[in-house]
């Protein structure tokens, strides 16, 4: 049995007794679900590989001895709360983190409408839901925190990966406006912008050039993000990004930093055609 971090009173007290996490069979999920685990949250793993998920629940249920489940659930379905309810309407969810997210590299317009439609929809409308879901329910109880995954794309015109950066650019807005609403009622929120993380979804992306790019590490990120909650409405992880959005937000043009990221995007999986 692994021990807990000293401060998994605190934060159980605040944010316990269950989190709820998505896209957690793997990468940024399967590692928000286990440093929750490690800061003495119960988890429950919304994904849809059911063999990821239970060896993840298994894992966490053996190393820090919490309760853990999981839910097979593809997010881009519109009912995703009619799955939800029945399992966690009498859990007291203290903390949820709508992590799950799908990216692809391409041209805007050599995607199928369907294809974008499918990608915005995963990557927006269940933050939008699970916020107004469960901040109501966090609200009547006066605690509680929502996560919500953006991205460090979020921040200005991303070519080659515009539907995705419009989506990530919703969940921060999203999670910042709501920061201040939920504020008052004890309730905290955080938009977290990642930038580039070794994770399962990063490696399909292929950047076979990745020198070319800060690639930091799963663990580090998301105890960063974890750390943040309460304390700001976003945050941007890793020091070297937070310089790299400074420069591109508040001394750049954004004519030039539109070109910068489209000039990055082709050195790294160019030449689109
Ligand atoms: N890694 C990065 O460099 C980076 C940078 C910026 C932002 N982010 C954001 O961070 C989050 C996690 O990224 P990641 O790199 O960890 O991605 P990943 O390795 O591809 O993992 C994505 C997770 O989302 C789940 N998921 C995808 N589609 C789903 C669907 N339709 N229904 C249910 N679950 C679904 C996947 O589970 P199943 O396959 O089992 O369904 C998986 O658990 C995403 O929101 C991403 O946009 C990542």
């Amino acid at each position: 049995m692994v021990n807990k971090l000293d401060m998994s009173n605190s934060f159980n007290e605040k944010y316990g007794p269950w989190a709820l996490i998505t896209g957690a069979s793997k990468g940024l999920g399967a590692e928000f679900a286990r440093q929750c685990a490690q800061r003495g949250l119960n988890t429950l793993l919304i994904a849809t590989s059911e063999d990821l998920l239970r060896g993840n629940v298994e894992q966490i249920k053996q190393t820090y001895n919490v309760d853990a489940d999981y839910i097979v659930l593809d997010l881009s379905r519109e009912d995703i709360l009619d799955v939800i309810r029945p399992v966690t309407d009498n859990m007291e969810i203290g903390l949820v983190i709508s992590n799950a997210g799908i990216s692809t590299v391409h041209p805007f317009l050599s995607s199928s409408k369907k294809q974008l439609l499918t990608h915005l929809h995963i990557n927006t409308r269940p933050s939008m839901l699970l916020a107004h879901h469960f901040g109501r329910k966090m609200i009547k109880v006066k605690r509680g925190g929502i996560m919500l995954l953006s991205s460090a794309s979020a921040n200005t015109g991303a070519p080659y990966v515009a539907n995705y950066a419009g989506a990530k650019a919703y969940n921060l807005i999203l999670a910042e406006s709501l920061w201040y609403e939920f504020k008052k009622f004890g309730v905290d929120v955080l938009g977290f912008m990642p930038g580039s993380t070794k994770t399962p979804g990063w490696d399909l992306n292929n950047p076979a050039k990745s020198k070319l790019v800060n690639v930091m590490g799963a663990e580090e990120t998301i105890t960063e993000a974890l750390d943040a909650l309460g304390k700001q409405p976003s945050l941007i992880a890793g020091k070297r990004n937070r310089l790299v959005y400074f420069i591109m937000q508040r001394i750049l043009s954004r004519k030039i930093a539109i070109k910068m990221v489209a000039n990055t995007m082709e050195k790294l999986f160019g030449p689109f055609g």
